[in-house]
């Protein structure tokens, strides 16, 4: 028997020493043992090493090369050390909260060091409770079932569905949607105009940290100030910011704040949801069952229950132990590998990958600051002349690139930045149309730590063909999906 220390936390619990040091590393590819073909030249590069970086596809022109994931805003690649720290604890998984069994203790133990290491991560204050959820949407929708009654919400029009839709359903609640602004400071006068005719009672403002259409960086501090001057309180959706920047609740001034698993290179079902207690504290249970209640009983037709505070008053059913201890195993190795590096490292792509489309007069990207505005490594276009389901097909077909089309549930945001109309189609165009100077969607490439250099110069090659050559094979509409004929 012996302690078992695994990158993200010791599991302080004896468990059998066959675990200790090689756990995991014994069934998963190490980083230096990267077997990637000649083609796939820097593969490596990544700060940071993530599942998948030697996986092959097929393409539809005849043979394979090595994927190239550029779609981390949807979902991140798993990093390596994630997978590990999994790996490494599978063996001992057991129920959280629940069990008398040894492994049912170490499972609690991991759980509640994984809060403590992500709430560390997140800067949070010795009063805030941190809620695993299963993702932003979740955590969002969580906080929405929180509000005190009569709460009115202030959300930009311009934010991701998850963090657009929850309030409409909270009971009692009035949302202001504020128009797109078009800088950071029209963003904070504007937020500040609505709170100041605001009448009295709770209020609470939503704004992303990063926008998953733009990438561009909001002045989250800014309206959080905004925000507390006039009474109300801010939700930060961090779920694109979190994987790019630091995020400190404390430093930000941000009351609570939400964000996913997957995104942050720990897809294993879980997300965070941390701030203040009070308003969660006095709410309902976001999900009635074991784990949230203190005692039920039984009384002629009626059930008595008695519900926990803290945070099991928000997690019933048994949790998720896994996911909770990705995200803490994201969380340390983000912060150890620095993020002043990551960012540097980020910004060289970010301006090679715009240099790159740069040189194409047909290329746009999108918006809403301004090209000198600070962004993370997200980025959207449109092709002049390309519908952009057609290209993102293209770009996987013939080239073996992951990006994303669409519009990336956020139709308000992309139709202004589009100059759409609300009822013109999205999402899926209509490949087989003719060419169009004005696309209806837009292409997104987006990219973090685990991503090499090779794969935003093969992006800049593929794009520069394909605009200027046209895609090598025939596509079509198939269930809604722009698909090569076959
Ligand atoms: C800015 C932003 N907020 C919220 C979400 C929702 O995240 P999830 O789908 O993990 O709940 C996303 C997902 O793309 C996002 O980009």
């Amino acid at each position: 028997m012996s302690v078992v220390t695994t990158s993200t936390s010791t599991i302080t619990s004896t468990i059998p020493s066959s675990l200790s040091g090689s756990a995991g590393a014994a069934t998963v590819r190490a980083a230096e043992e990267c077997t990637a073909p000649a083609d796939c030249p820097g593969c490596t590069s990544a700060p940071l090493p993530v599942l998948g970086r030697d996986v092959r596809v097929p393409l539809v022109t005849g043979g394979e090369v090595g994927y190239a994931a550029l779609d981390y805003a949807a979902s991140a690649p798993a990093l390596q050390r994630v997978w590990d720290d999994i790996a490494a604890y599978a063996p001992y998984y057991g129920s959280v909260h629940r069990g008398a069994g040894y492994l049912s203790q170490l499972s609690t133990d991991l759980f509640e060091q994984s809060r403590e290491t992500v709430a560390g991560f997140l800067g949070c204050r010795p009063d805030d409770e941190l809620i695993f959820t299963r993702s932003t949407t979740d955590s969002l929708n969580l906080l929405a079932a929180a509000l005190p009654a009569g709460t009115r919400i202030y959300v930009f029009d311009t934010e991701h569905h998850a963090a657009l839709l929850p309030w409409q359903r909270a009971e009692d609640a009035r949302v202001e949607y504020l128009p797109a602004p078009r800088t950071p400071e029209q963003a904070v006068a504007s937020l500040d105009v609505a709170l100041h005719g605001a009448p009295k009672g709770p209020k609470l403002v939503c704004v992303t940290g990063a926008s998953n259409v733009t990438g561009e960086i909001w002045p989250v501090r800014e309206l959080a100030a905004a925000a507390h001057r006039h009474g109300a309180r801010i939700v930060l959706d961090a779920a694109q910011l979190a994987p790019h920047r630091p995020v400190d609740v404390t430093a930000l001034d941000v009351d609570w704040v939400a964000f996913s698993g997957h995104k942050l290179y720990a897809p294993f079902g879980a997300g965070v949801l941390a701030g203040r207690a009070d308003w969660l504290r006095d709410a309902e249970p976001y999900l009635a069952g074991g784990g949230a209640t203190r005692k039920v009983a039984r009384s002629g037709d009626e059930l008595l229950v008695e519900w926990n505070s803290g945070t099991a008053r928000h997690e019933a059913g048994s949790p998720n132990v896994i996911g909770a201890y990705a995200i803490a195993s994201a969380c340390k190795a983000l912060t150890e590998a620095g993020f002043d590096s990551l960012v540097t490292r980020e910004r060289e792509l970010l301006d090679r990958l715009r240099d790159g489309l740069a040189d194409l007069p047909e290329v746009r990207v999108l918006s809403l600051f301004g090209a000198g505005s600070a962004r993370v490594g997200v980025l959207s276009f449109v092709v002049q002349g390309w519908n952009s389901s057609h290209l993102a097909a293209a770009l996987s077909a013939e080239y073996g690139i992951g990006v994303r089309d669409g519009l990336f549930c956020a139709h308000p945001l992309v139709r202004t930045l589009l100059d759409t109309e609300p009822d013109e189609p999205g999402e899926c165009g209509a490949p087989d149309a003719a060419p169009g100077e004005r696309s209806l969607n837009a292409v997104r490439v987006s990219f973090g730590a685990g991503t090499p250099e090779e794969h935003v110069d093969r992006f800049l090659g593929a794009v520069r063909t394909l605009v200027r050559e046209g895609a090598a094979w025939r596509y079509r509409t198939e269930g809604g999906r722009c698909v090569p004929v076959r």
